[in-house]
């Protein structure tokens, strides 16, 4: 499974880069307003920095909504770095311009996926990546983890090469169920990514090392 951390802030996204184990970055606008990026040039510039820092797939959102907008919106961001993915709403729209940006050789990510059928569509309009909202989905009490194992299946048996990238992850334990649940990409906050360090007997283990240690030193 890829890991891909979900965040604009920059010294989020060196921290995990430096950890050595990230594939590429997922955004936003609600992550880029948190950073308060304004305007098309700063916006355009701060996902140009992503692409500097980290080599692998940077996943960069469209404002519009319409087919024509979505398209010439896409062609912009795809322009600034070769590692840019394209991220396009779940719409009706947005599945013509998958499609379209797949014909054309532009790499994308269908975004706000919540459903198997959703899913489906995505595949078959030829996305690089679906994203389903697990996090979201926990949080009006269905089970995101039970949508990535179904994708996962349905995916394995139609032959469909979309990959499913987990996102709106809020905890470690969610990257650990997306892995078991056969999630292709985890797009997860630095603190969840962080969490999978964490184990008590780690801590307790090396305190004890550490003290046997100066017994030999
Ligand atoms: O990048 C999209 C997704 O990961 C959003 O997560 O936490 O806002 O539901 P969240």
């Amino acid at each position: 499974m890829k890991f891909f951390i979900d965040t604009a802030n920059l010294a989020q996204i060196k921290e995990a880069n430096e950890l050595g184990i990230l594939d590429g970055v997922t955004t936003n606008p609600s992550l880029m307003a948190k950073e308060g990026i304004k305007g098309n040039e700063a916006v355009m510039n701060h996902y140009k920095a992503i692409c500097e820092m980290v080599d692998g797939d940077i996943s960069a959102e469209v404002i519009a909504t319409d087919f024509n907008g979505i398209v010439e919106e896409g062609k912009k961001l795809a322009a600034i770095h070769p590692n840019i993915i394209v991220k396009v709403p779940m719409i009706k729209d947005g599945v013509k311009a998958l499609k379209y940006f797949s014909d054309n050789g532009i790499k994308t990510n269908c975004t706000l996926v919540f459903s198997a059928g959703q899913a489906i569509l995505a595949a078959k309009a030829g996305a690089t990546y679906v994203s389903p909202f697990i996090g979201r989905i926990d949080d009006s009490s269905w089970d995101g983890v039970e949508l990535i194992a179904q994708m996962a299946q349905i995916y394995s048996i139609q032959g469909y090469k979309t990959e499913i990238l987990a996102a709106s992850i809020r905890s470690a334990l969610h990257i650990v169920k997306c892995a078991e649940a056969g999630a292709d990409v985890c797009t997860c906050p630095l603190e969840s990514i962080l969490g999978l360090l964490k184990h008590p007997l780690t801590d307790i283990g090396l305190a004890k090392f550490l003290e046997d240690a100066k017994k030999t030193a």
